[in-house]
């Protein structure tokens, strides 16, 4: 056991080194002459179509017990394809943005400055804060300013993200760059026996849709209909990415950061995934599943276990879409099962004779309705007592456009467990906690739903589209 656990360490140590050499080879080549004048060099630019791995934030305070983070919104250029820029955004650097490590129990400040020409705000999508340090449209931060949230991490070990939530303009920020990842961790994530080498065996990926000018720019289009789906997909901001894994358990965080696109997500040659968490962090078990639906702003975590697979190339697809390559390097690893019990899920409190709150969704083109109501800054829609659990109904009707017809339903502030999908108990997948549940056309969804934390949060559509035209109410929890 203990011999085996010590050769998969020097084999991953010597994979480090081989990918850490490589890169400097690489860089070499790809540099160039040095520029007169110019401070140091240049970062290297990655080989083309090498999975980015978005770097983690550096915890500017010493305490164990408290982290600083200092997160900047900028614009910028990307060099997505060769000799052609696009204008971006992003968080510390041009798209997208660095992971912030948080643990449980941890006192955590961040300065967020906007170095934007147009206001923004940043929403820390799943963590369960009080309505002040959420980051919804009410915590605007105009060009030039910052916002300094600060709060105790309160919840499990999960795989959250953030980004922008200004009112109207969440899509278009979105589609340009802004968002990232928080990991949180904690005592039960410390112990189980799951991959967890950042970038190397458990490897993030931010899956988004985009379309591209010639020239290189974005070609953000929204019609009536709806959004018009991007034909190029970026994984952590690569175009057309691989990434070199060791034939054993590689664990992926996956997130959609698309603004309206669904992903159904399968192994192209028929490999299962074993998801061990959803939103709000570890299922009870791992789930055996074939196929991965995400809507946008869902998570899941998988593992998929190579040490048996031939081939030396395996593809993550979306339906017939190829999201990202997975090159098999080494010689096959014995791979330990997976826990088979990953944490106990101590389900919400029943109450007895709760509130139950209805929640009708109905969409036309771009725009939409909670409740056949648009969003209106002014009107709080529901309120709602701290600590009382409640279940709410949400239910599709109707929708013309070009995305799917459902609608991905996210509540601020909490996490919470679905309890019904059309009547029926949810497939295991959906029995852990989430902060996002996809409600197909003409579904019902009920989800148990309980908030520890005061405030005024935001409950909408996660179609980002949607989400500032209308689809969006906002709930006092007091
Ligand atoms: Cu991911 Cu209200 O947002
Ligand atoms: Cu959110
Ligand atoms: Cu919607």
């Amino acid at each position: 056991m203990e011999k085996i656990q010590i050769r998969r360490m020097l084999l991953v140590l010597a994979l480090i080194s081989l990918l850490t050499a490589l890169g400097v080879v690489i860089w070499l080549l790809l540099r160039g002459p040095d520029q007169p004048g110019s401070p140091g060099p240049p970062a290297p630019a990655p080989r083309a179509g090498q999975l980015k791995i978005p770097p983690l934030l550096e915890d500017l305070d010493p305490d164990p017990g408290v982290a600083r983070y200092i997160l900047e919104a900028e614009a910028g250029e990307t060099d997505f394809f060769q000799e052609r820029a696009t204008g971006t955004l992003g968080y510390n650097g041009s798209y997208l943005g660095p992971v912030l490590k948080m643990r449980q129990g941890e006192r955590v400040n961040i300065e967020v400055r906007n170095k934007l020409d147009d206001p923004t705000t940043i929403h820390w999508h799943g963590l369960v804060v009080d309505g002040s340090e959420d980051g919804g449209p009410h915590q605007g931060i105009g060009p030039g300013e910052s916002w300094n949230p600060s709060f105790t991490v309160d919840q499990p070990a999960a795989t959250l993200w953030f980004h922008p939530h200004l009112m109207g303009t969440t899509a278009d920020q979105v589609y340009y760059g802004l968002a990232g990842l928080i990991y949180i961790e904690d005592e039960v994530s410390d112990r189980l026996a799951l991959p967890k080498t950042y970038g190397v065996d458990d490897i993030p990926l931010i899956v988004q849709d985009r379309r591209f000018r010639s020239n290189g720019s974005f070609d953000y289009q929204t019609t009536m209909m709806g959004v018009v789906p991007g034909d190029t997909i970026l994984v952590n901001g690569t175009v057309d990415p691989s990434v070199m894994v060791a034939r054993g358990n590689i664990r992926f965080r996956l997130l959609n950061a698309s603004n309206s696109e669904n992903f159904t997500f399968r192994l192209s040659d028929g490999s299962l995934f074993q998801q061990i968490a959803s939103d709000g962090g570890f299922l009870a078990a791992p789930v055996i599943r074939q196929t991965i639906f995400l809507s946008p702003g869902e998570r899941a975590e998988v593992v998929i276990d190579f040490s048996d697979t031939s081939t030396d190339n395996v593809f993550l697809l979306a339906g017939s879409r190829e999201i990202l390559k997975i090159e098999l390097t080494g010689q096959p690893q014995a791979t330990a099962g997976l826990p088979q019990v990953l944490r106990e899920i101590t389900p919400i409190e029943e109450s007895p004779d709760p509130p139950v709150r209805y929640f009708e969704l109905q969409s036309m083109g771009i725009s939409g309705t909670i409740n056949r109501k648009y969003f209106d800054m002014e009107r709080i829609d529901e309120r709602v007592r701290l600590n009382e659990t409640e279940l709410w109904v949400i239910r599709t009707t109707g929708g013309m456009m070009m995305q799917s017809g459902g609608h991905p339903f996210h509540v601020h502030g909490t996490q919470f467990q679905v309890v019904a999908r059309n009547g029926r108990t949810p497939p295991p997948g959906e029995l852990g906690f989430k902060d996002t549940v996809f409600v197909d056309e003409g579904e019902e969804v009920v989800i148990r739903v309980r908030f520890t934390h005061p405030g005024v949060f935001m409950y909408h559509c996660h179609i980002l589209e949607h989400e500032d035209n209308g689809m969006m109410g906002q709930f006092s929890v007091r």
